[in-house]
């Protein structure tokens, strides 16, 4: 009798985790060995609250393979329960209807007293949560590595493109590559809005590729950065082209080149090949932007599900991301830094604390500004025609500065 007693007992239990159990499928685009590793404690904590997880990776970094397959599988009616998505998109998915409400969860985790309101607003849609933040990246970063640029007799990290062109010409001359870089779009544009940061300062940044003015696209501000964008791409090697942003890090790792201009998502990269910072990496502020910071904040939105214990776990999803606990084990794997207020930064690296401490200092003066290169700033649509217009520019040298320009200010107007 007892014994039967104790099997209806387990069977019972077994019944009510299982009742609220559910899978989630989640759509992301970290296929890298540091973004791997990252996703892989998001993973960990969904199984641990007895949910199944459908990894559902799309490889291609910057996530536009990710966005294309995501619309397709919203299009035909069967949506994953979660998707990386992030800054105006957020609010395309979320005018579309598809998003779940993640407020009773926002309300019940009181995330609006753990967020900065520059990150709530992305992941709110007239009011109402419908992302949960991850991360905060931080875009205008230059990576080294310490033993290229003692051989190369370069002192330190370059704080000005005067200081990083020297410093280039000193590696080339030393039979090495000065900056590894990749051939997709979304990095040619990470190097160019760290170009402009620097030229131009964050004040002209948010006027030129925030706002899209034309006064400012067209200005001699713009001019020089573009002059700058494409100095830089003569201290790349003829085999960019096509490279993914990982192999360019393993490229600066490995030694056979100097810089690699690149989000902190890179020190995932050297973190996960148990590399040391200020040892075997160097971590510096772009050129002249060491009193800015161009913020990426990644984000899942959930997409609406009619299942209970899909919807149970796609909220236990939400709690997850922004749980302390989370927060701290998935950024000191990915690179970036905590979004959720007050977390301790004692096991952060120091590029990650400088990071941590020029999020705040930015935010107050001024200097704070959305990564284009990132999804976090303008319409997709015009986002993607003004990345093209400056790969062109990048990858054709027949393409004249003021060329590019026009190129770059007509892309701006695409709706
Ligand atoms: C960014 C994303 C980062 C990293 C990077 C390279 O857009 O926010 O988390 O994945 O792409 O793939």
């Amino acid at each position: 009798m007892k014994l039967n007693r104790l099997f209806a007992a387990a069977l019972a239990a077994v019944a009510l985790t299982s009742a609220h159990a559910g899978e989630v499928e989640v759509l992301h685009y970290w296929t890298s060995g540091g973004e791997a590793k990252s996703a892989a404690e998001l993973k960990k904590i969904m199984q641990a609250k007895g949910h199944v997880w459908k990894d559902f990776a799309v490889a291609g970094g910057g996530g536009d393979n990710a966005a294309t397959v995501l619309k397709s599988r919203v299009v035909s009616g069967n949506p994953p329960a979660a998707a990386q998505i992030k800054g105006p998109a957020i609010q395309e998915w979320a005018s579309e209807g598809v998003l779940a409400n993640l407020d009773a969860v926002a309300k019940a985790e009181k995330w609006d007293t753990l967020l900065p309101g520059v990150v709530a607003n992305v992941m709110k849609h007239k009011g109402t949560y419908v992302a949960a933040p991850v991360n905060v990246h931080r875009v205008n970063w230059v990576w080294a590595n310490p033993d290229v640029l003692k051989k190369a007799g370069v002192a330190g990290m370059p704080k000005t493109y005067d200081e990083f062109f020297a410093a280039a010409d000193k590696i080339k001359a030393a039979g090495l590559i000065a900056v590894a870089h990749g051939g997709q779009n979304w990095q040619d544009f990470t190097t160019f809005e760290s170009v402009v940061l620097g030229v131009g300062g964050a004040k002209f940044y948010d006027e030129a590729l925030v706002k899209l003015d034309a006064k400012a696209l067209a200005s001699p501000t713009m001019t020089k950065s573009l002059e700058t964008f494409r100095k830089i791409k003569g201290y790349t090697d003829a085999a960019a082209p096509g490279r993914d942003w990982n192999l360019a890090t393993a490229m600066v790792m490995q030694g056979k080149a100097g810089f690699q201009f690149m989000g902190d998502w890179a020190k995932g990269e050297f973190l996960a090949a148990g590399k040391a910072p200020g040892k075997d990496f160097l971590c510096a502020a772009a050129p002249g932007t060491a009193n800015a910071f161009t913020f990426n904040v990644d984000s899942f939105a959930m997409y609406k599900l009619k299942d209970a214990g899909a919807q149970k776990a796609q909220g236990d999803l939400a709690a997850a991301i922004m749980s302390p606990e989370f927060q701290e084990v998935f950024n000191l794997n990915k690179g970036s830094i905590p979004v959720r207020l007050n977390m301790s930064m004692a096991k952060f690296d120091d590029c990650a604390k400088l990071s941590s401490k020029d999020f705040v200092d930015t935010a107050k003066t001024g200097g704070l500004v959305p990564s284009v290169a990132h999804g976090m700033a303008i319409s997709p649509a015009a986002e993607g025609a003004i990345k093209d217009a400056v790969s062109q520019f990048w990858n054709d040298d027949k393409i004249s500065v003021a060329g590019a320009q026009k190129k770059i200010a007509s892309a701006a107007m695409t709706k």
